[in-house]
């Protein structure tokens, strides 16, 4: 830019930021979505101070990090934060880590957050979350950990989470679960330990049990071999 630019340069860019600031407006969805999220959140230590909405990306801020100026990672454990979580964070559609756990976020898990089929890892234990689960979250197909304990989660187990074949760490204990524990998928791996301190969940039974004998419709086990 030559010097003689740089005064129209600066009205302008101060004239744009003003209007990007009255319609909230800026040059990248990411930040959009993250600073929405911020203007939603309590922030006592201010650790999100270097959230700045009229950046290009959200790519120099702390607790945020980019492949090819898109967030991959929100690192935001133990920061003292209170407030929801907003369905636009399904629109980060890079993102392979949520690390929120230890806060004092509350209500409800995002449908939209089955968006994020690139995420690796959910961790949302210790907050204050409730409502249920949310099925969606069945499409994270490349979901390795999933830490929801320790929240005020009701409702019952989706059985879409048996479908992530890659799930290796499942912790869901600690919540208001209710219902039937799935064994199968995925779930087969899992022991008691991701379920426990849910008074309403049933506990898991290997193999599920026999089918009573007054039942009407033949059983194999009663009725002999089954035809093909
Ligand atoms: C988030 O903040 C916006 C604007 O400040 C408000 O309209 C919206 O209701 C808030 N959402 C939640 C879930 O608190
Ligand atoms: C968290 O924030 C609250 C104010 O909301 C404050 O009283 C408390 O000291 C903070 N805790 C830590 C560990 O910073
Ligand atoms: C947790 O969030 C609630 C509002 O959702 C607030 O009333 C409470 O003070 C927060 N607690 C702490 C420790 O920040
Ligand atoms: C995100 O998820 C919601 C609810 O699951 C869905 O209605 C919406 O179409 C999705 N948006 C995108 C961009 O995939
Ligand atoms: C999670 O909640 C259980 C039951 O209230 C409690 O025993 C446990 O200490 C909590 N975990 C952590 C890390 O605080
Ligand atoms: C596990 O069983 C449920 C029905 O109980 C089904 O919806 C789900 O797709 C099954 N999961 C797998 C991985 O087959």
């Amino acid at each position: 830019m030559e010097l003689g630019d740089m005064k129209m340069g600066s009205f302008l860019l101060l004239a744009i930021l003003a209007f990007g600031l009255v319609l909230n407006v800026s040059a990248n969805a990411e930040v959009d979505v993250l600073y929405a999220w911020k203007t939603n959140l309590t922030d006592p230590n201010n650790v999100l101070q270097s959230w700045d909405a009229t950046l290009v990306n959200p790519c120099t801020w702390f607790h945020v990090s980019c492949k090819s100026d898109s967030v991959t990672r929100i690192e935001l454990g133990v920061a003292n934060l209170s407030g929801p979580l907003i369905p636009q964070l399904g629109q980060l559609s890079n993102l392979m880590y949520l690390e929120l756990f230890d806060n004092n976020i509350s209500g409800a898990i995002p449908i939209e957050l089955g968006n994020l089929t690139k995420l690796v890892s959910l961790d949302l234990f210790l907050n204050r979350l409730s409502g249920p689960i949310p099925g969606s979250l069945g499409n994270l197909q490349r979901l390795r950990y999933l830490r929801l304990n320790n929240n005020s989660l009701s409702g019952s187990i989706p059985k879409s989470l048996t479908t992530i074949a890659t799930l290796q760490v499942l912790d869901l204990s600690s919540n208001h679960l209710t219902g039937d524990i799935p064994i199968n998928g995925s779930f087969a791996f899992f022991t008691p330990m991701s379920f426990r301190n849910n008074p309403g969940l049933k506990p898991q039974k290997f193999p599920p049990p026999p089918v009573p004998m007054f039942q009407i419709a033949p059983t194999p086990s009663a009725e002999g071999p089954s035809s093909p």
